[in-house]
């Protein structure tokens, strides 16, 4: 049995291999390449495919891997909007995910994010670096008291509001599932109570059509004039013109994310030396309140672990026939 990895970066190889040896007669190929239908022909020989965030899994890809042989999907990450669900149902395909690596590392992410926006750090090393130690510029807001909105209390946003919670803020949580794990922790409220009262907003829930651009003019100027919106999700949360023009006008008071919509074109890959066609995320990085990571909430020795452990699990679930816990719906 082989294995075709795509968007297979060094760390990867090293946790998926380790993880490997457990499971003698797997073999992996790894490309660095994007699953996309040009590169269907690499998982050649391959039975399986393991495949990341930005991997394109939709119905002519699906049906390409499977004349080609290949009979499991293994996603190493928790969502999967970018899987045809009904195409690989028709095709018999397994498929299986992460669901939960460590929710931990990702709202630790977003605490990251939010205190280095709030208390400057990414500026105040550049200019210590420099010997500049003037504080001009550096001023933030003391967030014990403040109130923190977490939009999607699933098994990270849960995670945040505890995280806040802890620090001494008030937490409101927007989510349709019930959360009594979070009796005590948080206060449940609408969305357009979560917007109009947070001085931060942390998006968690998931992608999907109902999420949408569920951050867009309209909902910008629910928000609270000055707040901090973060995302930690996915990119597709939010309508991106419309939080420059909100950013533009001060409406909103900082943005940190770590997603971004257009992301598959930038994110994972050095270009450092390329001119970046993409104009909006070129405007976003013009302003001095708006702070991006690439992706990298879920990127933790323990996490990358646990994903690689839990994708061998998945494949070992298909290899034996045995039920899968992990597989996606209607799969
Ligand atoms: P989860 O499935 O445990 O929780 C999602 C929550 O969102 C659920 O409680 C659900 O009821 C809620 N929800 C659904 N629709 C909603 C809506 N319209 N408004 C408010 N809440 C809604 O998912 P988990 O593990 O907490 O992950 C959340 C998201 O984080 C994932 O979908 C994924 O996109 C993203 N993620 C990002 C990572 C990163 O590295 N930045 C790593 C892992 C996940």
């Amino acid at each position: 049995m082989k294995i075709a990895v795509y968007s297979a970066q060094p760390y990867d190889r090293r946790f998926l291999d380790e993880a490997r040896a457990s499971m003698p007669g797997v073999e992996a190929a790894y490309f660095s390449d994007r699953l996309e239908l040009d590169t269907v022909p690499l998982a050649q020989g391959c039975t399986a495919v393991c495949v990341f965030v930005n991997d394109i899994l939709d119905a002519p890809v699906l049906e390409a891997l499977h004349a080609l042989g290949v009979r499991a999907v293994l996603l190493r990450c928790a969502g999967f909007n970018n899987v045809d669900l009904q195409a690989g149902a028709r095709l018999g395909l397994f498929m299986a995910r992460v669901p939960a690596y460590a929710p931990e590392a990702v709202a630790e992410h977003a605490l990251a994010l939010v205190m280095t926006l709030n208390r400057r750090t990414h500026r105040a090393y550049v200019r210590v670096r420099e010997g500049n130690f003037a504080l001009d510029g550096l001023l933030g807001t003391t967030l014990h008291g403040k109130t923190v909105g977490i939009v999607g209390a699933g098994q990270i946003g849960a995670c945040a509001a505890r995280i806040f919670h802890g620090m001494g803020c008030k937490v409101l949580v927007s989510d349709p599932a019930p959360t009594p794990q979070l009796d005590g922790v948080a206060e449940r409220a609408s969305l357009d109570v979560v917007l109009a009262q947070s001085d931060v907003v942390s998006l968690h829930c998931p992608l999907m059509d109902a999420t949408r651009h569920m951050i867009n003019s309209t909902s910008l100027a629910r928000m609270k004039r000055g707040a901090m919106l973060v995302n930690t999700s996915r990119g597709g949360l939010i309508d991106t013109a419309a939080v420059i023009d909100a950013l533009k006008s001060g409406q909103l008071g900082a943005l940190a994310i770590d997603v971004y919509e257009q992301e598959s074109t930038l994110f994972f890959q050095d270009h450092s030396s390329d001119i970046i066609a993409d104009d909006v995320f070129q405007r976003l990085m013009t302003f001095p309140n708006v702070l991006v990571t690439g992706h990298q909430g879920f990127f933790t020795i323990e996490a990358m672990r646990e994903i690689a452990a839990v994708t061998f699990a998945n494949l070992a679930c298909h290899m034996q026939g045995s039920p899968c816990a992990n597989a996606l719906p209607h799969t």
